[in-house]
């Protein structure tokens, strides 16, 4: 379509320059009855050059295709990407010789591996599967070719994913990167756990995207307003506790999610080895880490 749209321009303006070249050469008509009239203003022009075919030719500059190749000089212009480095000459060492008698559009046409060589393989030696715009080489849409490649280049995040199996493995690579090298939100799919949560980088501190069913160490400033999301009644009790575990941060005890701490990894052994030979249990007489029984509340 686009390039009949051209050549139609092309047609119509070609004929203009016909209509053009047609007036001028009536001028010489008009004025051959009287010759040394025409020979004076020659002569007065004096910036009319007398031989058209001194400039040394060079070859086309990419602007100079372009004005007949506007739209492609303005796709690489807009998504060139590095290609904006290469002259039009350096791709095309051969244009305007297309036959269709010969048929030899693919032999004319520039070849990717002349620069390139098969850069990522011979399984990806294709490369227009891929890159489907030669003027725009970065314009790469989801297909299920890329797709079933993903791993090809990334066999880092492929194997995490299929290493940690969860609900990310099934949905898929392409779910997420809709477009290559998009980066999603996570809350384009999930709830937050707390108004708090706001960007991926908090929820990547405790869910490694590509396997978020492998549990992280907790950083140590995380907030229990987050566990209270889900733990709301131990939140609330360790909130209302007059004990000193009330200033102790959730992630100071629990350092890793499900991971219960023993108390002798912060108290070592506070009480006599009498009486915990008789008490080997700290909660016997401490109830509840989360409440624990104080003088105070004793009282
Ligand atoms: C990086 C290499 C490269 C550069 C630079 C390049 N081209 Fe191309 N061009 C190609 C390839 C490869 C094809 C073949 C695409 C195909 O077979 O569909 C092509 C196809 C074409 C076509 C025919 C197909 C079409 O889309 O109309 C034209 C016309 C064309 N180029 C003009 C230009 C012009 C003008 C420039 C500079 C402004 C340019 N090209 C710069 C690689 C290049
Ligand atoms: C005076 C106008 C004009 C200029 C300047 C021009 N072209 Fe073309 N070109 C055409 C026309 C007309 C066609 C055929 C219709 C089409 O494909 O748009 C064409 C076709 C092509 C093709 C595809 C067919 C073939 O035989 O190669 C390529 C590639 C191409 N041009 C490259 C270039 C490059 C590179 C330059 C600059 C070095 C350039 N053209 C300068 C008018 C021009
Ligand atoms: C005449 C040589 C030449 C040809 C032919 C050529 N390229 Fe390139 N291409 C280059 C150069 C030079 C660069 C920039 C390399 C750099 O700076 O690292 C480049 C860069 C690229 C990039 C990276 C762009 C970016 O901005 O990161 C891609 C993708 C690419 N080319 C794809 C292709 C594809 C696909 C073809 C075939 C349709 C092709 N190239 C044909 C010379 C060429
Ligand atoms: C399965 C799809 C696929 C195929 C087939 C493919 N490419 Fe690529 N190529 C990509 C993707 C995706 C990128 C990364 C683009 C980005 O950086 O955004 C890329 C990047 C590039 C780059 C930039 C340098 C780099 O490695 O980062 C060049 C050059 C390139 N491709 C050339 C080629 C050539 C030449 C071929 C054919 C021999 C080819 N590609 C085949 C998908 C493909
Ligand atoms: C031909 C190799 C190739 C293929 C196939 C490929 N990629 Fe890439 N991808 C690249 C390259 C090269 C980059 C650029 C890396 C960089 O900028 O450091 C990239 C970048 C990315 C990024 C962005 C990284 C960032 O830091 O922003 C994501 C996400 C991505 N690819 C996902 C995918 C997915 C999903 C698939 C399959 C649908 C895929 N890629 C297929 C080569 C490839
Ligand atoms: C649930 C959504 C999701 C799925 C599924 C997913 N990704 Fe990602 N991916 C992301 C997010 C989010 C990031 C950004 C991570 C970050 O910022 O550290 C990312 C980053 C990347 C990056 C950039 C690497 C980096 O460390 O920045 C690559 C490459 C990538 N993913 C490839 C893949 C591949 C390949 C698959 C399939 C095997 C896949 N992803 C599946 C969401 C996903
Ligand atoms: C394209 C949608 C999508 C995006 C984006 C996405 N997820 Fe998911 N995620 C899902 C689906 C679907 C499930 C399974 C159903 C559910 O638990 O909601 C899931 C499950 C999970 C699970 C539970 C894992 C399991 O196997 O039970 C965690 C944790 C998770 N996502 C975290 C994240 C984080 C963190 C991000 C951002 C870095 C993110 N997700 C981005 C779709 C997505
Ligand atoms: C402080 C750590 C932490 C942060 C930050 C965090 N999560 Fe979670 N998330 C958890 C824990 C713990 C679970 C429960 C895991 C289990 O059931 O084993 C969980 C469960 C999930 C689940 C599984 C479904 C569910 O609700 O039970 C999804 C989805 C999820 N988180 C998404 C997110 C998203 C999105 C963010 C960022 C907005 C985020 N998480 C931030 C700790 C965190
Ligand atoms: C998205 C909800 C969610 C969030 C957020 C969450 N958890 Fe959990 N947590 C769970 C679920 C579900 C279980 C499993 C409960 C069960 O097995 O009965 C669990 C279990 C636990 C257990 C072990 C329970 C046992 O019986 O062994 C501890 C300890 C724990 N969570 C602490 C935390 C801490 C600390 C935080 C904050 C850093 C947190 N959780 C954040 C959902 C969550
Ligand atoms: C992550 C470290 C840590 C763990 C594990 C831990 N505690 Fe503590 N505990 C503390 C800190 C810190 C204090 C305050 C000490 C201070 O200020 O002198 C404390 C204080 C106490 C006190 C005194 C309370 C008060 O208000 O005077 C008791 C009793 C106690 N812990 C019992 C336990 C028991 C029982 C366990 C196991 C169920 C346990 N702790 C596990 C850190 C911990
Ligand atoms: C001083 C250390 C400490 C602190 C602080 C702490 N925990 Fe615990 N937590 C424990 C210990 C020890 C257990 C095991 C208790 C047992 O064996 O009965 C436990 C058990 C749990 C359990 C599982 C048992 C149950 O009662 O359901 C959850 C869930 C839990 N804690 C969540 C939290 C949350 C959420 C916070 C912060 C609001 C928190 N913890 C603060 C030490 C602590
Ligand atoms: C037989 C009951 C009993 C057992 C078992 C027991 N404690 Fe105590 N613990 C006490 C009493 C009573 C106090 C003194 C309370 C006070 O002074 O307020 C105390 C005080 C403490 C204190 C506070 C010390 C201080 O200097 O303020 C810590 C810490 C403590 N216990 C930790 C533990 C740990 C850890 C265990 C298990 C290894 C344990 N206790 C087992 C009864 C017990």
């Amino acid at each position: 379509m686009e390039i009949r749209k051209r050549s139609l321009f092309l047609v119509i303006g070609v004929s203009f320059v016909f209509l053009l070249a047609g007036c001028i050469q009536q001028l010489p008509k008009e004025t051959a009855a009287a010759p040394p009239v025409v020979e004076k203003k020659v002569e007065e022009e004096v910036t009319k050059p007398t031989n058209f075919y001194t400039e040394k030719l060079k070859p086309l500059t990419p602007a100079e295709c372009g004005r007949c190749h506007s739209f492609l000089y303005g796709l690489l212009q807009k998504e060139g990407a590095k290609h904006k480095g290469v002259l039009c000459t350096d791709c095309h060492k051969e244009f305007h010789v297309y036959n269709p008698i010969k048929q030899n559009w693919v032999e004319i046409m520039p070849k990717c591996e002349r620069c390139h060589g098969v850069c990522h393989g011979e399984k990806l030696a294709k490369c227009s599967m891929c890159h489907i715009e030669p003027h725009a080489p970065l314009r790469i849409p989801m297909s299920a070719f890329l797709e079933n490649n993903c791993a090809t280049c990334h066999s880092k995040e492929a194997k995490e994913v299929n290493q940690f199996l969860s609900k990310h493995t099934e949905i898929g690579c392409s779910a997420c990167h809709e477009k290559h090298g998009y980066i999603p939100s996570c809350m384009d799919c999930h709830e937050p756990h707390t108004a708090t949560l706001t960007t991926n980088k908090q929820c990547l501190a405790c869910h490694p995207v590509h396997s978020p069913t492998r549990r992280l160490k907790y950083a140590l400033d995380t907030p229990n307003e987050i566990c209270a999301a889900c733990h709301g009644e131990i939140a609330d009790t360790l909130a209302h506790n007059k004990s000193k575990h009330h200033d102790v941060a959730c992630v100071r005890c629990h350092g890793k999610h499900k991971y219960i701490p023993k108390c002798e990894m912060c108290h070592g052994q506070p009480h006599t080895k009498a009486l915990l030979m008789k008490f080997p249990n700290c909660l016997e007489c401490h109830i509840d880490p989360h409440n624990l029984p104080t003088k105070v509340a004793a009282e």
